[in-house]
């Protein structure tokens, strides 16, 4: 379609930054469509993280639009692409097509600010307006005709090396995982209304807001904003406005709304609810007990999803109305996954016990590589445990075989649902004018889950205080986006060393040679 036009074809890569706007999804399905690749970046990492992206991947298109609204702050998503592609152009890569959805003009924002005309500055030659170019594209396009290993997209996770690992998805097998999975773990029947809240920019998005949906024809609420915004109450009106049967979402947004009053969820007829879906993070059993007894009144089945951007869908999970639940287990394994645990030394541990979560079988939609890098794949997933997929998390069997998975047992962590590495930010504090050293480690927060604790020994007499604090937090949002923002920022006079004298990053490096 316009993509065709503009010289894609099979196999390319398509770069994304969107919001949840339904452009979103149709430009992953026109990819699909054309057999190109699309590699979506959520919109909230900065300039930089999108740069590399789309510098690892050479993506010749990007697609985006001019802004959004969440809540009461513009995204000026457009302005971050030109500062993403100028980057590019530095290192001697030109992005040769941006595709702009004008978005901001039909809507307005909750101070009242209507954009009438585009305000987007616009690279003439490169730059297009989605509505100038989608009308006059024909509305045919004969489907590329795809192996069921070709790929279908990438997505770019974080690496414990700090560099982020582009996982790559083929389309049969993710395709049909992605209905199997849907279909029985949400127990979707025909004419269900289904809503999962997660963005577009990460798997759940991809894999249950676009890719299982869609292959049932289901009916699926797609929302653009906030849990918080006009009002706490915004998810419970909409499922009660929209009558949602299977409503999915991660325990941050769950721990967040538990602060309010009872009262916003109970104005609300939740009745249409059938199955109440989890992911990205164990959940505790208190948000769990909420999530059961508040918004699923006792009736509901809670599916604690268990998976990663590398699974492509559900591995581990109770099925609806079918596994006895309990408050935060992941239970069971998907048909057809072979979960093990093992210890440090790789013997499997069988019954009850605590250890390295991995799985002894491929199941359709594990992903295949890391784009352009095999040799990386077959380090982080194979190597510590030969034989095995390792999931770099820890998980404990309970004396009725049921798994509840305990978190990351590397050097990752999970801040409100988002897997980011320790090292990555790590990197960015030693790349401050200031020439600062930092060690970042985790620490547990009552809504997010987990959050970033940062230790800094400054040099160079740089003075440790508010003025700094800001300025490295700065840093982190620039570097990375600012969902990777620290919450704790520590003064340490000295910071312990490696033994060879090296800082932690070259040391990880070393050792995932
Ligand atoms: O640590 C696990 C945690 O999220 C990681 C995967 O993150 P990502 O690739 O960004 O995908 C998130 C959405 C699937 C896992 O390694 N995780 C995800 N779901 C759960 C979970 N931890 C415990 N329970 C879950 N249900």
């Amino acid at each position: 379609m316009c993509s065709k036009s503009r010289g894609v074809k099979k196999g390319d890569r398509v770069a994304v930054y969107m919001p949840m706007v339904l452009e979103a999804v149709i430009t992953l399905l026109a990819c699909a469509r054309i057999g190109a690749i699309h590699s979506l970046v959520f919109a909230g990492f900065s300039s930089d993280s999108f740069a590399e992206r789309i510098l690892d991947c050479e993506a010749r298109v990007l697609v985006t639009a001019d802004g959004a609204w969440r809540g009461e702050k513009l995204l000026q998503l457009k302005y971050i692409c030109d500062q993403a592609m100028i980057k590019c152009a530095q290192k001697g890569f030109n992005v040769e097509t941006c595709v702009v959805v004008s978005h901001l003009k039909r809507v307005t924002s909750p101070q009242g600010i209507h954009y009438k005309s585009n305000q987007t500055p616009m690279t003439e030659g490169r730059d297009v307006y989605w509505q100038d170019i989608v009308p006059q594209a024909s509305t045919s396009c004969y489907p590329e005709w795809m192996e069921a290993e070709d790929p279908l997209f990438m997505l770019y996770t974080s690496g414990s090396t700090g560099k982020p690992k582009g996982v790559l998805h083929t389309t049969g097998g993710y395709l049909l995982y992605a209905a199997t999975t849907f279909k029985y773990v949400f127990d979707y029947k025909p004419n269900d209304v289904y809503w999962c809240t997660a963005d577009v920019g990460w798997i759940t998005g991809h894999t249950y807001v676009v890719y299982g949906p869609l292959a049932n024809a289901a009916t699926s609420v797609l929302y653009e904003g906030t849990p918080f915004y006009p009002d706490n109450d915004r998810f419970w009106t909409i499922v009660d406005k929209y009558k949602v049967n299977q409503f999915y979402t991660a325990p941050t947004a769950i721990r967040a709304l538990m602060k309010f009053e009872d009262d916003l969820v109970k104005k609300h007829d939740l009745s249409s609810l059938k199955v109440l879906g989890s992911v990205g993070e164990p959940i505790n059993p208190e948000a769990w007990m909420w999530y059961y007894k508040l918004v699923g009144h006792e009736k509901c089945s809670i599916v604690d999803t268990f998976w990663q951007t590398e699974t492509g869908g559900h591995v581990l999970t109770p099925l609806p109305g079918a596994t006895p639940m309990k408050p935060g287990a992941a239970a069971f394994p998907f048909f057809g996954v072979q979960p093990v645990l093992l210890d440090e030394s790789g013997r499997e541990i069988k019954g009850e016990g605590e250890g390295y979560l991995v799985f002894s079988r491929p199941w359709p939609s594990l992903m295949r590589t890391l784009y352009n890098n095999h040799d990386r794949y077959e380090t982080t997933y194979f190597t510590k445990f030969p034989g095995y997929y390792c999931t770099g998390d820890g998980a404990k069997r309970d004396a009725d075989g049921y798994l509840w998975v305990t978190g990351r047992v590397d050097d990752m962590l999970n801040v409100s649902g988002h897997l980011m590495s320790t090292t990555e930010v790590e990197s960015g504090f030693n790349r401050t004018p200031f020439n600062s050293r930092g060690c970042c480690c985790c620490q547990t927060h009552p809504i997010k889950g987990e959050c970033l604790y940062c230790f800094i020994t400054t040099t160079d007499h740089a003075v440790f205080g508010e003025k700094l604090l800001k300025e490295l937090k700065q840093l982190v949002r620039e570097r990375i986006g600012p969902f990777a923002q620290p919450d704790v920022i520590q003064n340490a006079p000295a910071l312990p060393k490696t033994r060879s004298g090296k800082n932690h990053e070259e040391d990880i490096e070393e050792d995932c040679r």
